[in-house]
């Protein structure tokens, strides 16, 4: 079976999981399909997406017992007040009875409005909602473990700041963090923090999102050419090997089979992709455009110029 990390519940977690934002209605019920064909156990689905019906068809298709999977949904901005509705939609269309981990998408409260997913105001700016807090969505999500309805709960793109407000009243401690993070954008100072509290760090976008970028990086070919591997086998070893869970999105059957396959890195190894940051000019966010790391002030301070 795959590998796997333990989440503060005493759950295992696949270290790999497949990700599937931007992955196309029409692919990805297939690209699921073919993951879990080829040894995925964990799939990374979002409510915004707007493809929880085909991953979840997906699942279905491929025909593993529901128990030996690891499925993650998340709550969007406008269902802050009412992360159960959230999660009661997504349960829908995926067609399941339980997730096993349910996050908070962004730390970012918006106004609901009908259907709309990203409310604007007049002055195009987002709609955000400034009488709600994360932490008062926190409270409601630490009730839904007791229906049943997800096994765990966690985050995705808090910075060390809101966790620290969060960490503060909190009765149950997230399970995970979800960020973006690739060698371009370590977060070496938010993965010390989420360890040493017990949450999980994990991995989106780690090839550097569309296109696979981190991918063409100098460094990651040639640590890949010495292991005779393909350099996202590179990256996503990388963070496994640091302790985070990596979420590769491909729709490519041979790609996500490759991907889910480890290689040992060196000690030197990991050091040179644990500096690579700091070469002139490769520190970057590269998920763009980004609408909310700005408002979520959304990485470690260290690295980077937020856009
Ligand atoms: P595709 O889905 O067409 O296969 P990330 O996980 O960082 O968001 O990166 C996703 C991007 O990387 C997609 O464009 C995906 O393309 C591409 N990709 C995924 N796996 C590989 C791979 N093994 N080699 C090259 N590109 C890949």
């Amino acid at each position: 079976g795959q590998k796997t990390f333990k989440l503060n519940t005493g759950a295992e977690i696949p270290v790999v999981g497949l990700g599937t934002w931007q992955s196309a209605p029409g692919e990805v019920a297939k690209a699921v399909e073919s993951a879990i064909k080829s040894g995925y156990r964990h799939i990374d689905a979002a409510w915004i997406y707007g493809n929880s019906e085909e991953v979840g068809a997906g699942i279905k298709a491929a025909g593993v017992p529901r128990s030996e999977l690891f499925v993650t949904t998340k709550v969007w901005c406008t269902y802050h007040r009412q992360p159960e509705a959230c999660l009661d939609e997504s349960l829908q269309m995926l067609g399941l009875d339980y997730v096993d981990l349910l996050l908070i998408h962004w730390p970012v409260p918006l106004q609901k409005r009908g259907d709309e997913k990203i409310p604007l105001n007049e002055d195009g700016s987002r709609a955000i909602d400034r009488e709600w807090t994360p932490e008062q969505t926190w409270e409601l999500m630490e009730k839904l473990p007791a229906t049943g309805k997800t096994k765990a709960i966690g985050v995705s793109n808090w910075s060390i700041p809101y966790l620290e407000k969060l960490l503060t009243n909190a009765k149950i401690v997230p399970a995970v963090n979800q960020v973006e993070l690739h060698p371009f954008l370590p977060q070496h100072e938010l993965v010390k923090y989420c360890q040493d509290k017990g949450i999980l760090p994990q991995a989106y976008s780690p090839l550097g999102s569309s296109g696979g970028p981190v991918l063409n990086d100098e460094l990651v070919q040639s640590i890949a050419k010495a292991h005779k591997a393909d350099p996202a086998q590179v990256v996503i070893s990388w963070a496994a090997q640091r302790g985070v869970v990596a979420l590769p999105k491909s729709v490519t059957p041979s790609r996500i089979e490759t991907n889910s396959q480890l290689i040992v890195l060196s000690d030197e190894e990991m050091l040179q992709l644990n500096e690579l940051h700091k070469q002139e000019g490769k520190a970057v966010r590269l998920v763009k455009p980004n609408h909310f790391a700005a408002l979520a002030a959304n990485d470690s301070a260290e690295q980077f110029t937020p856009i």
